[in-house]
């Protein structure tokens, strides 16, 4: 599935909010694509408190490893803390970078401007030189605080693309769930996978 504008360099950010099973099915996905050469990872403490409450994935070191069950082939993970990384810099090129799950407090940081960590300023680094950023939100409800930074990081250039399953394919677990929300952000930015469901205009029957 050749594409000229497939992303080569992709940063996946992964913050404290709910749904670590989508965090892994991306970063399995990125790691598997042969379109994409390096993944640049890194995770916020939230993400790590709760990768340990939902996929029993504890500590941070090896935290690539741990997520895709196996030594990374591509991935390089950062330290959120090492605003000195590669990723905090115009300099290194990356042609895409997502952010999921997206807490609410990232999504007030980026959208505001507040780079106080690699993630939120790998995300501003990637605002002003026009990359794309894709933010899959996660909260219910929403407060008019949530709704309006999601308004000011779209005007600022980000995709807010909530972390919304698909039921229509009749996912039979969250995994399943998840590889299909993953599809969807993967075609977005110009990684379309081959057994992503595709709505055909009835849907699957199992
Ligand atoms: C199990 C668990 C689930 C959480 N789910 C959410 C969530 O869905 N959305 C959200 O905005 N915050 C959620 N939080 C709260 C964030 O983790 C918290 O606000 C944190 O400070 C976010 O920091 P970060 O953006 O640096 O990861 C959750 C926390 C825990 C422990």
């Amino acid at each position: 599935m050749p594409s000229a504008d497939a992303p080569k360099k992709v940063i996946l950010a992964t913050t404290g909010a709910s749904g670590g099973v989508f965090a892994r099915a991306m970063l399995r996905a990125l790691e598997k694509d042969s379109r994409v050469q390096s993944v640049d990872f890194v995770a916020s403490d939230g993400a790590l408190r709760v990768f340990a409450e939902e996929l029993d994935i504890t500590g941070r070191n090896g935290l690539a490893a741990q997520l895709l069950g196996a030594k990374p082939k591509k991935t390089t993970q950062h330290s959120n803390e090492n605003i000195g990384a590669s990723i905090a810099s115009g300099s290194y090129q990356v042609d895409a970078m997502i952010v999921l799950p997206c807490s609410m407090g990232t999504l007030a940081r980026i959208a505001n401007g507040m780079a106080i960590n690699l993630i939120e300023r790998a995300a501003d680094v990637c605002l002003k030189e026009e990359r794309r950023l894709v933010l899959c939100t996660r909260e219910a409800p929403l407060n008019k605080i949530h709704i309006r930074n999601m308004q000011y990081a779209a005007e600022a250039g980000a995709t807010i693309f909530p972390v919304v399953p698909a039921f229509y394919n009749r996912p039979v677990d969250s995994d399943e769930m998840a590889r299909q929300f993953v599809c969807r952000v993967l075609a977005h930015i110009g990684l379309p996978q081959e057994d992503a469901y595709v709505w055909s205009g009835r849907s699957k029957k199992k």
